[in-house]
């Protein structure tokens, strides 16, 4: 099971890099232009700070453009980049090309598990359902998760992973987790409200206070 950062802001990478439990990093568009920083530095630095797989996207729409830039970036930034392409026919085709040159693909905004089955067929490293973004017109994105994990559960041939994405709270990690998820990704706020319980604050506050009396008494 791989837990992934969904950011483009080294300073949260290295956070939660730092606690050694974080297994990649996903980015896409948006992210970067929050960041307001250059799209291959930022990557770049991110993946030198995780080793895991960190996925970069590409922007062109046609199959070509999107082979040309996923070489580009793998050329130019480290071993650990994969490339993020659309759910779409061409995105299947760069799929297709890409990792049969042994290059990483994450296949992303995968909104039914048709999508998810085709992305796969086409030799995709991962495949990234959004559960948020289904959560938010109204139907049960984690159904989708369901879904597709049961129909990998018929082929276990089937080698690319199950990347839950667009995660808006910690029981979608856990639930995710529960119906066999391989990786899930996550905002740095996610990571963070995983690790909270007001009783381990409230338990760590009272032994500290508990032991500062040991401490007054001199029985330390
Ligand atoms: C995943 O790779 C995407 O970057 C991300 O999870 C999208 O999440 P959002 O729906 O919160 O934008």
């Amino acid at each position: 099971m791989e837990l992934f950062l969904d950011t483009a802001e080294v300073d949260e990478v290295k956070e939660i890099a730092s606690w050694g439990i974080l297994d990649g990093v996903t980015t896409n568009p948006s992210l970067i232009k929050k960041s307001g920083r250059d799209f291959k530095k930022v990557i770049k630095e991110i993946a030198e700070i995780c080793d895991g797989p960190i996925s970069a996207e590409v922007t062109s729409m046609d199959s070509e453009g999107m082979i040309k830039e996923g070489l580009e970036l793998k050329s130019e930034l480290p071993e650990n980049v994969i490339i993020k392409v659309p759910c779409t026919p061409e995105g299947l085709i760069a799929t297709k090309e890409l990792s049969s040159r042994g290059i990483g693909v994450n296949v992303t905004l995968i909104f039914s598990a048709s999508q998810a089955l085709m992305a796969a067929k086409a030799g995709a490293m991962y495949v990234s359902p959004f559960v948020g973004r289904i959560d938010d017109i109204g139907h049960e994105g984690m159904d989708l998760i369901a879904q597709i994990m049961r129909i990998w559960e018929q082929y276990p041939e089937i080698e690319t992973k199950v990347l839950a994405a667009s995660i808006r709270h910690p029981t979608h990690i856990l639930e995710c987790l529960q119906l066999g998820a391989h990786t899930a990704t996550m905002p740095t706020k996610i990571f963070r409200q995983l690790m909270k319980h007001p009783l381990t604050d409230s338990g760590i506050e009272r032994f500290l206070s508990d032991w500062a009396d040991v401490e007054n008494a001199g029985n330390a």
